[in-house]
């Protein structure tokens, strides 16, 4: 099986060339001018477009039981979608509960994806307990190549750990060469500001912003980044929303802490504002943190373009509007949180990042696709477009002009946060390790082609 994309534009975090890129089975074989086409390639033209390494997205929550429902989506859906918006990989939160086993749950993950994903696949494990058996069982699936695991401060009584576990767990860590990837907001600050605002009949979706405020996001950062200090282990902070713990992540990075920020698409495009929407349609933005000040959208886009902020995810995290975000509808703390959108991260990322001349297209690249691939020790076999690497690409075209509507989105919820917004670009053509995955928004791959991708340990 071969496949050739010809005259296309290759844009990787470092390069802009033009060639042709072949590929055999799954992989990249050749790059260069006018190359042969043996008999039997498939050929796609890519003239007058753009050809990025498949996107990366670090952080997805696929199957998620959580506030007392369960996530919408499953690989079939969630594959589809991540592929037609250009994502290629994504890696999922394992998130088991406190008592249950690490292995017992990681292999329950893994067989939810394996056999059915059409992207290819790789999870954070999450450390919700710290013993002896959850250690000795965490080693088994850092050798099975899970090379990081994932700690909540928040969430308390659900995922959330207590120091003494933080402690330990980043010790383990960093023994092991893993990178540990943490929701940091103060866990008993949330709960007591909860309490608070409750008992004031503060109970809509708005005062969701007001239980965990930027300097709650802004302690969990410092409290991770202490932790991690003492172990000098490798920390990684999801979900980073305001410039109160963007500082103190640098203010972290100055003194030596070996730590790597993400921001999310929705904060880049979304507020606080938009939690204050009326007839409950504000709980559709909730999530944690929750949506912040517009003005912190400005800072976000010059830390991307400046390196402070290396990726841009999701934590795509589906809830329907109709029935399960209702949960909440009388208590704002009982409205699942999450936003969905790994179906359009990448177009988003394009449309108001590159179109509007705040990121490069390297730099496009490099916080979609490639500093993920390098953290999470992928690199060079994914995030990047090289002779070696796997065949997952995007051949880009910006001359489309349309809208994302909610009514042909193959994820499994029924709202989009970006229903109605004009995009300005989107994949014509994205291939998974060889094969043509979707054509202009039509998901044509194979359900079951995406595999786990197996990681080194590389953060000792
Ligand atoms: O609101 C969010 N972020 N939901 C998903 C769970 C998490 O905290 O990542
Ligand atoms: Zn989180
Ligand atoms: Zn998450």
């Amino acid at each position: 099986m071969s496949l050739l994309i010809k005259d296309g534009e290759i844009v990787t975090a470092d390069a802009r060339y033009k060639a042709d890129i072949f590929c055999a089975d799954e992989q990249i074989t050749c790059i260069g001018p006018n190359l042969e086409v043996p008999k039997g390639t498939t050929v796609i033209n890519a003239k007058g477009k753009y050809v990025f390494p498949g996107f990366i997205d670090p952080h997805v929550h696929i199957y998620l039981p959580f506030m007392g429902t369960y996530s919408k989506d499953t690989y079939k859906s969630a594959s589809k979608a991540a592929l037609v918006g250009g994502t290629t990989t994504l890696i999922e939160m394992c998130c088991p509960g406190r008592e249950e086993s690490p292995l017992e749950a990681y292999k329950f993950w893994l067989n939810k994806a394996e056999g059915l994903s059409a992207c290819d696949f790789t999870f954070h494990m999450g450390v919700a307990r710290f013993d002896k058996q959850a250690a000795s069982e965490l080693k088994k699936i850092v050798e099975d190549g899970i090379a990081s695991f994932k700690i909540f401060l928040a969430y308390k009584g659900a995922f959330g750990i207590s120091d003494e576990e933080l402690y330990h767990a980043l010790a383990l860590a960093k023994k092991l060469g893993v990178i540990v990837t943490a929701h940091c907001e103060n866990a008993d600050l949330v709960y007591e500001m909860q309490k608070k605002l409750l008992s004031e009949g503060k109970i809509g979706p708005k005062w969701h912003y007001w239980s965990r405020p930027p300097m709650v996001e802004a302690e969990g950062v410092h409290h991770l980044a202490t932790f991690a200090q003492m172990h000098d282990t490798h920390i990684y902070t999801v979900h980073t929303s305001c410039r109160e713990s963007l500082r103190a992540a640098l203010r972290a990075r100055e003194r030596g802490v070996k730590i790597w920020v993400e921001t999310l698409i929705q904060y880049l495009t979304h507020s606080k504002d938009d939690a204050e929407r009326p007839n409950f349609e504000g709980s559709k933005y909730v999530m944690s943190p929750p949506l912040r000040d517009k003005s912190n959208q400005e800072v976000f886009w010059n830390a991307l373009a400046q390196g402070m902020v290396s990726t841009v995810a999701t934590d795509h995290a589906p809830f329907d509007f109709r029935d399960q975000k209702r949960m909440g509808l009388k208590d704002f703390t009982k409205i699942p949180n999450g936003i969905p959108s790994l179906e359009d991260r990448v177009k988003m990322l394009w449309t108001k990042g590159v179109s509007t001349g705040k990121l490069t297209m390297n730099q496009f690249v490099d916080v979609g696709s490639t500093q993920a691939a390098k953290i999470f020790g992928m690199f060079p076999r994914k995030g990047t477009i090289a002779v070696g690497s796997d065949a997952d690409m995007v051949v880009w075209d910006p001359k489309y002009r349309g809208k994302i509507s909610v009514k042909n989105q193959y994820m499994d919820v029924d709202y989009n946060p970006y229903d109605g917004w004009e995009i300005t670009g989107r994949p014509s053509v994205v291939t998974m390790r060889g094969q043509v995955a979707a054509r202009n928004g039509k998901f044509t791959g194979k359900l079951g082609h995406g595999k786990l991708v197996r990681r080194e340990p590389t953060h000792f």
